[in-house]
């Protein structure tokens, strides 16, 4: 039977081998015993009922906590050519009865159901009535009363085992603890099944934690730098936050759009449509964005506020790179962030027994933001898995923190909130280190303690740095009954009487990353078909209204690039392309290969001078990169990039930094001017929009216009 699920993997969803533990999960699911299965985000759990619903007899049932959800597996499914459906309320009754009968005729593979639907005798009969391969309970760690997504209908599931004790049965979850765990076996009646835990690693993530300095400045630098054209999530702590960068990002000439619980269902609706449809969206989020978001291509998440334990921030980075191609998880920490946290969770109403548990996690947290060894390690190391000491791919394997003695500041910087009577917080504290003559400090005669003026060695960056270290290692804690006054906590004694030594992290600003896209590196010919490849893409994903990855995944598209398939039967072997979407689609992407392949033989007629710059920004270089690199006028580059641009070859976002506002505002003078050739003056566009726009900027905007006037 194996044979068949191998067949099932490689002739309906184009993949060639099974990942990590499917296999054995798929084999015990056909020889008809129950499984457990843990296996982190994007780890490939869907395939693990998926294949063996398709290879038994019967329709496989796979409870699912989101409609939506539900519906992008659905949408998937059938791209591939299988017959799936799902039951839940968007539903007319009309259309719950045709489903019902294709059931019963025993003409579905999958259908999913909600949990309050499954329990409903109505359901219960239906299902009595047909054929079932297996039973699927994915997100089963909703039955967990501890977990972070309770559904009390996920209760009610223990009974299918009594109802339908031939059925086999797969529980799946990506949520590592042990007590999740458990429950999720007693509560399911999974003591007999087969347990297939996977490793907790997302090797394609690379983990970055940097210093907060502007938050706002660093995030756009980021996406700037690294992902351009990406899509991304950024999380922030409050609704308000939310708000603010997402009209801000949008601003910038980025498609942001804000999510939160506050938004009426529509909104939120729409905009995580458009996060799935669309090609580059940004959300902003609270963390109620993104459970169960199966977005392949999410090439960045950003945190900008830190998480409040190591398991909401392992479950928000991993949406990132689920299609296994690099992906970054960044994040802006500081000071002000270890003492908002660490307020809110003391001033917060929960029992004493909760809170510990919360501190207990809030410290795991912080400690992954100071460590100065490998972040991947600790990471794994807390879900309880060994790992290498260096993983290569994160900050501080990247590039390795320094770190220095800092004993002698500690014991200052501790004395003197101790000397302050521990009724000040941190700026105040620094000003009497660094003996400034303030309002405050000569209200309080402060210029008489002993720790006046001691501490010109460091400055105020260095100092705030001294002591969010000590808050984080619990040397210093927040009092927010005085307004984040820090006090001394029994740890001190130690440092103070010189009995113990501190190393103190070095915090260097970052350093900017190269672009760490799938496109990333290509050369020029390669990016030009990529973009043809995905422009295509586009196309056909628009005209059927669904997400562009259900067409083919990046991965499927990089496979082309890379062996120019120009039969069906080559195309037939790439990453992503089975049967049904062979038939689909093969001819329509060959077809593309064919055109810009023959297309860019003929870019001999690129003059040198351009085709150099050219390779210069498709290689990531900013344009005054390549200002600098060639040692050239800005204005001549900005002429190369209007010929790219009007060869459609180079977006005009890659050029220039504008907004779509300024965009769309330059284009109607240049239209209302009768700019129709690129011959016609722009003098009198840069005139009527007040010489706001320089020459070489305008020469951009109107190659693009006139490559939209071409179409
Ligand atoms: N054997 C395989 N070969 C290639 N790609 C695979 C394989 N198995 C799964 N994938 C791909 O991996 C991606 C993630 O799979 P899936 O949606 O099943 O993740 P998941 O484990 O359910 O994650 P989550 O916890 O977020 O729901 C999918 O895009 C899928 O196509
Ligand atoms: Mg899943
Ligand atoms: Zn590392």
């Amino acid at each position: 039977m194996i044979k068949a699920a191998q067949q099932v993997l490689q002739h309906i969803f184009g993949y060639p081998s099974f990942r990590g533990p499917q296999q054995d999960v798929i084999e015990t699911l056909l020889k008809g015993d129950d499984a457990l299965v843990l296996m982190p985000t994007g780890g490939g759990k869907s395939l693990c009922y998926q294949v063996p619903a398709l290879v038994l007899d019967g329709c496989g049932v796979v409870v699912s906590p989101l409609i939506a959800l539900m519906q992008d597996q659905v949408t998937a499914l059938e791209q591939l050519g299988v017959k799936a459906a799902y039951l839940n309320s968007t539903l007319n009754p009309v259309q719950v009865q045709n489903i019902e009968e294709s059931l019963l005729r025993g003409e579905l593979d999958l259908l999913y159901v909600a949990p309050e639907r499954l329990k409903q005798p109505r359901t219960i009969n239906l299902l009595h009535q047909s054929k079932l391969a297996l039973f699927a309970i994915d997100e089963a760690h909703c039955v967990s009363q501890w977990g972070h997504d309770f559904r009390s209908d996920y209760l009610q599931l223990g009974m299918l085992h009594e109802m339908f004790p031939s059925v086999p049965r797969v529980a799946l979850t990506a949520t590592a603890d042990e007590r999740t765990r458990k429950e999720i076996i007693a509560r399911l009646g999974l003591e007999q099944s087969q347990q297939y835990i996977a490793g907790f690693d997302r090797p394609n993530i690379q983990y970055r934690i940097t210093l907060k300095q502007n938050a706002k400045q660093q995030l756009l630098r980021f996406i700037h730098n690294e992902h351009p054209n990406d899509a991304g999530i950024v999380y922030c702590l409050s609704r308000k936050k939310v708000e603010n960068i997402a009209a801000w990002l949008a601003e910038q000439g980025y498609t942001a759009l804000p999510y939160h619980a506050g938004l009426s269902a529509d909104i939120r609706a729409t905009h995580q449509t458009r996060f799935l449809q669309e090609d580059g969206v940004i959300i902003v989020a609270t963390v109620a964005f993104g459970m169960g978001i199966d977005k392949p291509d999410v090439r960045f998440v950003a945190h900008i506020d830190l998480p409040k334990s190591i398991e909401a921030y392992y479950q928000e980075t991993g949406r990132a790179g689920r299609d296994g191609e690099p992906a970054n998880a960044w994040m802006a920490y500081g000071l002000q962030d270890v003492i908002k946290l660490r307020q809110m969770l003391e001033g917060s109403e929960a029992n004493v027994e909760h809170k510990h548990a919360e501190r207990h996690k809030l410290d795991a947290m912080l400690g992954l933001c100071e460590i100065t060894s490998c972040r991947r390690h600790v990471l794994l190391n807390y879900f309880g898995e060994s790992a290498n000491e260096k993983c290569g791919n994160c900050d501080t394997c990247l590039n390795p923190v320094d770190t220095w003695d800092g004993t002698e500041a500690a014991q200052k910087a501790i004395s003197c909130a101790y000397r302050t009577e521990q009724r000040f917080g941190v700026n105040h504290l620094i000003d009497v280190l660094r003996g400034a003559n303030t309002e405050r400090i000569r209200q309080f005669n402060h210029q008489q303690v002993s720790t006046y003026d001691v501490g010109k060695e460091l400055d105020v960056n260095q100092w705030r740095s001294v002591y969010r270290q000590l808050v984080a290692r619990g040397y210093l804690q927040v009092d927010i009954e005085s307004f984040g006054a820090l006090k001394l906590t029994e740890v001190c004694r130690g440092l103070l009487r010189g009995e113990e030594r501190i190393q103190l992290r070095r915090d260097v600003a970052e350093k900017a990353e190269r672009k760490k896209s799938p496109a990333n590196g290509m050369k020029s010919a390669d990016n030009k078909l990529w973009e043809a490849l995905r422009a295509c893409r586009k196309e056909l994903a628009q005209e059927q209204g669904v997400p562009p990855y259900v067409i083919f995944h990046d991965t499927t598209l990089m496979d082309m690039v890379t062996y120019l398939p120009e039969t069906l039967e080559q195309m037939s072997r790439l990453n992503g392309v089975g049967e049904s979407k062979l038939g689909k689609y093969g001819e329509t992407f060959l077809g593309v290969i064919r055109d810009t392949q023959v297309s860019s033989r003929g870019h001999g007629s690129l003059s040198d001078t351009v085709a150099q710059t050219y390779e210069l920004l498709c290689d990531g270089k900013s344009l005054e990169d390549v200002v600098k690199l060639r040692d050239l006028a800005s204005t001549t580059v900005h002429q190369h990039g209007a010929v790219l641009i009007k060869l459609g070859m180079l977006a005009l976002a890659k050029i220039v930094s504008l907004s779509e506002k300024d965009v769309s505002l330059i284009k109607s003078t240049m239209l209302e001017l009768g700019v129709d050739s690129e011959r016609s003056p722009l003098k009198p566009v840069f005139e009527a929009l007040a010489e706001q726009f320089e020459y070489p900027v305008l020469s951009c905007v109107r190659a693009d216009l006139l490559l939209e006037l071409d179409r």
